[in-house]
């Protein structure tokens, strides 16, 4: 019998092959993050102790991550570069939303709290910081409309913010 990641893999594979690949992404998510097979498997992966650590598939169209993110973690401000959708199976993840500025490099739009069972569809060019506000794990599939391991991207020092390559290893604080 199919596993619940690997059925997710599968429907968001076939979602990316649809006309309207968000769209299509963003319909499956609403399901699965209900989907209580699913969000127990998702949930069991909970050593991960960097989002990279999270990716249950990649390819050149669609990158699927999945699993546990503990209490307190949160990241710096980041682009993808390729369309998202983030779904929220337990928990919340917080996101707050960037826009690039002449003057001071980066500034702040709005926040939007993503509470379980949610979903959140992002644009290609959307600059975020996520966290985990709460005092259990967050239980995230994530889903972006190409290889994120791979796309060019940035990162924004949370101190000075100014605009750096983005690293992996600088994403974690937590
Ligand atoms: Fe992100």
């Amino acid at each position: 019998m199919e596993q619940p990641l690997e059925s997710i893999i599968r429907r968001f594979a076939d979602a990316v092959a649809s006309p309207d690949p968000q769209a299509s992404a963003e319909r499956v998510m609403a399901e699965i993050v209900r989907d209580p097979a699913v969000v127990a498997a998702a949930a069991r992966r909970s050593d991960c102790r960097e989002l990279r650590d999270l990716v249950i598939h990649k390819d050149e169209r669609l990158t699927v991550l999945a699993g546990a993110i503990p209490a307190g973690f949160s990241t710096s401000p980041h682009n993808h570069s390729l369309w998202s959708v983030v779904g929220v199976a337990a928990g919340r993840e917080d996101n707050t939303f960037f826009e690039r500025d002449e003057e001071t490099g980066l500034r702040k739009v709005r926040e939007v709290s993503v509470v379980a069972p949610g979903v959140l569809a992002n644009t290609v060019d959307a600059i975020h910081a996520i966290a985990n506000p709460l005092d259990e794990p967050l239980v995230a599939i994530h889903v972006y409309g190409g290889n994120l391991l791979e796309v060019d991207r940035s990162s924004w020092d949370p101190q000075t913010l100014e605009e750096i390559p983005f690293q992996w290893d600088r994403m974690t604080d937590g």
